[in-house]
């Protein structure tokens, strides 16, 4: 399965291309299956309807853990670092990993949680998350992860859109110096949902929470009543595996399903393949586990590849800018992937929080989640690579399940701020404006795929013409990204960021439109308009535009008002870092706002901004550029 060369590289995605089908059975022959598929694939983009190894059945849990038992049973799958720095790292071997999941699904089944069904969980980054995901997944429940950071109504509004059953949670969450509730977010949650009957509480922080006799469960207490031992739910490779809401142009957010079969054969494919992972070594993704970075590359594809990672609880600048070296140090990190915006942060605090650590032991660096930028590449490189690992900087999605686009470590030449090359069965296309697909390098357009790889999108839960409309209407037979992209003369790929209304702010990906309606909700708010604004950090920052008619309040609670309110509906990461107060947004006269304007406005280039020919009101553009912040 681990390409070892440039040349199997290229014969492997030569082979993938000319004959996909007979690539990827050659890929799935490595897993455990209950039983074979009867073919490969069958798909097409128009409806769009995609299958992989078709009536194949197996247990994703069975190939991520029992599997390595024989084995592995006292290796250990994740070394634990705590928030508190000095505290010694926990090790948590397979054997565990496979009891603490056997229970947790057994809880799970005393609910009444049975195939099918939908499980929220809202945890700190512990090793129960962990446990809770592949719980699920032994029982064949369909997970929905809520990212910590999201609010009340969010995690609300994805409990309903999915009726789930059961809540997985803790009492709150250490993050550096702070403590978070979660289970009071979760019941404020729950005043609205009536399709959850369980909710299960980790005591983290031991804190005082509210327990709802008959509905709520002390974790600890639940488990120690079960045993280590739960078969392994039988599950058809295109049943649902999980579902994770993400935000796009319109609209709230879909919850973007992945299923079975297809997921557990690419997440391992692209894991051992992009970051060259040896046994024995020590991998480390800083990502959480609320996004899809901690699904497949802390999750799955580490565990199906039988690998040793780390869960760190904790935040890169606590108790300093030092705390990843420090650990790096201390477990004795061979491979680290992180996001440029921590990156940048850390190049920020200054080397002094780099050099007492010897980071002898980083083999291979990697990059997720928006486009790196040459300076933060380079310093990566140098200061914390040393210039002897290579940095996989790692294009994909929500929706593509895992890495479509990336340098495999140690094979293919890096190019700072370029994701390199596409994966075997990969196959990405250029297209204009038009959907005319652009051929030859040196060229730019809109990123699309032209031919399914088997951790692809399926559905969006409950609305499939919405999952057809986003990704497959805009250009007619192909897979549409929503990012611009470059092909350099080698043929390399970089990705330079969304061409739609979605915005990246320090790798979370946010829409537009779902912060503007929360903005709205503020009473003296009458409209608003969202854009994103380059941010040394974050990579982007939220610009919001708000008209507020003539009020008895200051500008200033005005703002604290909207930055309260965006916090509450959707969580702190939507806040906007600029709010202008204006008197009118610019508007074409059918009506439509000239987002581009106000784009160039946030960005600070204001001495030229275009065509403004059909503009209803050309004077609201001066009075924006004169009051820009
Ligand atoms: O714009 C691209 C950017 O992040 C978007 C996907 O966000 P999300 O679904 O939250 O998944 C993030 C983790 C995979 C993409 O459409 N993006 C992701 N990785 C890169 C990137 N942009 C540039 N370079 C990358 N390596």
């Amino acid at each position: 399965m681990q390409i070892k060369n440039l040349e199997e590289y290229n014969i492997a995605y030569e082979e993938s291309v000319k004959d996909p089908e007979r690539f990827w059975a050659s890929v799935a022959e490595h897993f455990e299956w209950q039983k074979k598929w009867d073919k490969v694939l069958e798909w097409n983009f128009t409806s769009p309807d995609i299958k992989w190894f078709i009536n194949g059945k197996l247990n994703i849990t069975e190939n991520c853990i029992d599997r390595h038992l024989a084995t592995k049973a006292r290796d250990v799958a994740f070394y634990f670092e705590e928030n508190e720095i000095g505290k010694p790292v926990r090790e948590i071997t397979y054997q565990k990993l496979h009891d603490e999941v056997c229970r947790l699904a057994n809880v799970l089944k005393s609910f009444g949680v049975k195939k099918g069904d939908r499980v929220c969980i809202y945890l700190p980054m512990i090793p129960e998350a962990v446990y809770a995901l592949l719980a699920c997944a032994r029982i064949g429940a369909v997970h929905s992860v809520v990212f910590g950071g999201f609010s009340a109504q969010s995690i609300k509004d994805r409990i309903n859109d999915s009726s789930c059953k059961v809540v997985l949670t803790s009492d709150g969450a250490y993050r550096g110096n702070k403590q978070i509730p979660m289970k009071a977010t979760v019941d404020e949650a729950l005043v609205d949902c009536p399709s959850v009957t369980n909710v299960l509480v980790y005591k983290r922080i031991n804190g005082k929470v509210n327990m709802l006799n008959g509905r709520d469960h002390d974790w600890e207490t639940e488990v120690k009543k079960q045993e280590t031992v739960c078969t392994a739910e039988i599950m058809d490779s295109e049943d649902p595996l999980f579902i994770l809401y993400t935000s796009g142009s319109t609209g709230k957010p879909k919850g973007v399903v992945h299923t079975c079969g297809g997921y557990m054969v690419y997440t391992c494919y692209s894991f051992l393949n992009v970051f060259q992972y040896e046994p024995g070594q020590i991998y480390w993704c800083t990502a959480d586990v609320g996004w899809i970075t901690g699904h497949s590359y802390i999750t799955y594809g580490p565990l199906l590849a039988g690998a040793t990672s780390v869960i760190f609880e904790g935040v890169p600048n606590y108790p300093d800018a030092g705390r990843f070296w420090n650990v790096v140090d201390k477990i004795k990190v061979n491979v680290f992937y992180t996001a440029p915006t921590a990156i940048r942060a850390l190049e920020a605090a200054g080397l002094d929080f780099v050099k007492p650590h010897s980071l002898s032991s980083l083999k291979v660096l990697g990059s997720v989640g928006e486009p790196i930028n040459e300076e933060a590449w380079q310093w990566y490189h140098k200061n914390i690579g040393k210039e002897k690992c290579p940095i996989v900087d790692t294009w994909w999605q929500t929706e593509t399940g895992g890495i479509l686009i990336s340098p495999l470590a140690n094979i293919t030449k890096t190019k700072p701020g370029f994701a390199t090359l596409p994966l075997p069965g990969v196959q990405p296309v250029l297209v204009d404006d038009k959907g005319k697909i652009i051929e030859g390098n040196g060229v730019e357009g809109n990123l699309c795929i032209k031919f399914p790889w088997p951790s692809i999108i399926r559905t969006t839960y409950g609305d499939h013409e919405r999952c057809r409309q986003t990704y497959f209407a805009t250009y007619s037979n192909l897979y549409f990204t929503g990012d611009g992209c470059k092909r350099d003369e080698d043929g390399y790929y970089r990705i330079t960021g969304r061409v739609d209304d979605v915005i990246n702010v320090s790798g979370h990906r946010i829409g537009t439109a779902e912060v503007e309606s929360a903005i709205n909700e503020c009473e003296e708010v009458v409209e608003s308009a969202v854009v994103g604004y380059p941010h040394d950090i974050k990579g982007q920052g939220i610009y919001a535009y708000c008209i507020v008619p003539k009020s008895s309040r200051s500008h200033d609670e005005i703002r604290k008002e909207i930055l309260n309110t965006v916090n509450k509906i959707i969580g702190p990461i939507a806040k906007p870092d600029k709010i202008q107060i204006v008197n009118g947004l610019p508007k074409t006269r059918s009506g439509k706002i000239m987002r581009r304007i106000l784009r160039k406005v946030a960005e600070g280039d204001v001495s030229n901004l275009g065509d403004t020919s059909t503009l209803l009101d050309p004077a609201v553009v001066e009075e924006i550029v004169k009051g820009k912040i």
